[in-house]
Parts: C-alpha cells; sequence; structure tokens
C-alpha cells in the first residue's frame, strides 16, 4: 500500500523555530505508512476576500498552497502560542485554505495537532484555538494522545535534536496514533 501524504504546517516563520525543530523530530519517528512533507504558509497573502472571485484571480501563493493541500491524505499542524492563542500566520493559512466557500481543502482530512512552547503551559491555549477552527473545518482531529509540549527549549541539546527519552517515546506514540487515525479517516478524506 501507498503511503498516506501528510503535509506538516508549521505556525512560526522563526529560522530557529522550536515548532519546526519539533516538526523535523516527529517526521523522523513517523512509521513508514506514512510520508510527510513541510507545506510553507510564509509566503501567503493576508486573506481578504476581495482578493478572488468576480473576474478577480486569486493570489498565485494561495493557488500553490491550496493545490499543495487538496492531494493530501491528512494535515500535521505545530503551533506556538501567541498571547494564548494561534500565530496569525497559521490562522491565515486555515483561513486561505477554506475558501472558496465550498472548496476548502481542509474539508474531511484528518488532522492532528501538536503545540511547542518553552513554557509551562505548552501552549494548550493555541492548541485548542486551532482545534475550534477544525471543527467549523470539517476536519476529523485526533484526540487522544493530546500533544502539548512545555518546556520545549530544555527538550533539546545544542544540535537542536531532542534529548530527552520520554519525550521522544511520547511523540512516537503520537505519531503512530495518528497514522493510525490517518487510516481509520483516510475513505471520507478521499
Ligand atoms: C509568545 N510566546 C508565548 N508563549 C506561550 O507559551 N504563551 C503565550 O501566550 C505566548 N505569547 C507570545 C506572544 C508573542 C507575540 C511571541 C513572539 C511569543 C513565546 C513563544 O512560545 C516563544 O517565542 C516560542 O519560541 C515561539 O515558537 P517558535 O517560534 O520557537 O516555534
Amino acid at each position: 500500500m501507498l503511503p498516506k501524504k501528510i503535509a506538516v504546517i508549521i505556525g512560526s516563520l522563526r529560522k530557529d523555530s522550536l515548532n519546526r525543530l519539533f516538526a523535523h523530530e516527529v517526521m523522523a519517528l513517523a512509521p513508514p505508512s506514512l510520508s510527510l512533507e513541510i507545506v510553507e504558509i510564509g509566503g501567503l497573502d493576508l486573506f481578504n476576500e476581495d482578493l478572488e472571485g468576480h473576474g478577480v484571480i486569486a493570489p498565485p501563493a494561495w493557488t500553490r498552497m491550496r493545490e499543495r493541500i487538496a492531494p493530501m491524505d491528512g494535515v500535521l499542524f505545530f503551533t506556538p502560542e501567541y498571547n494564548r492563542s494561534v500565530p496569525g500566520v497559521l490562522k491565515n493559512a486555515l483561513d486561505v485554505g477554506s475558501r472558496p466557500y465550498g472548496a476548502s481543502v481542509w474539508a474531511h482530512k484528518p488532522a492532528a495537532i501538536v503545540s511547542v512552547s518553552p513554557g509551562a503551559a505548552g501552549g494548550f491555549g493555541a492548541n485548542h484555538h486551532v482545534r475550534q477552527s477544525m471543527v467549523f473545518l470539517d476536519m476529523p482531529l485526533l484526540q487522544q494522545p493530546e500533544a502539548y509540549i512545555g518546556g520545549a527549549g530544555k527538550l533539546l541539546g545544542e544540535d537542536g535534536r531532542l534529548n530527552n527519552d520520554g519525550t521522544r517515546q511520547f511523540l512516537k506514540r503520537f505519531i503512530d496514533a495518528f497514522a493510525a487515525w490517518v487510516d481509520t479517516n483516510a475513505a471520507r478524506a478521499a
């Protein structure tokens, strides 16, 4: 069976992003049933309904992202927490992918969320605000295990690699559960 294609979306544009480092760790732990690729969202024009429809051609960056996401079998989100919520760059990507009305590229794709923060609460607020959007976007969302990675800076060595066995075991359990979740929901995603 061909591996399921998973888009990895990272809600931080910072070059030394902890979320990006954790995304790479989780990608390395994924079972062969998943093929994960990062879809970059930093170049998307800010969402504005005036930029498409009624004869207006959508910004090429919007079209490119929608065309990357559409054939995917699932989506894995990594999000920082900004002011107890979702960074604008990630919310912008969700909004861009959700339109034109009735043609959302997110609909029915199985998803999971990892929030990563140096803070103790592990980005809980951002994680749940992404969840709130997932409900409306009709994305079946992995419930357990929840992934709130707190104190994230201390879990990485100077080389930017995970240095904590407990966290590695947890992330392995998480990505294996997501692989099973993608299989369970594959029919509806197609
Ligand atoms: C933050 N940070 C932060 N952290 C947190 O746990 N809860 C929060 O509400 C906030 N709020 C917040 C707002 C803004 C504007 C910034 C720039 C930062 C800190 C944040 O977790 C930290 O910068 C992370 O390192 C960001 O993730 P990346 O870029 O490392 O992936």
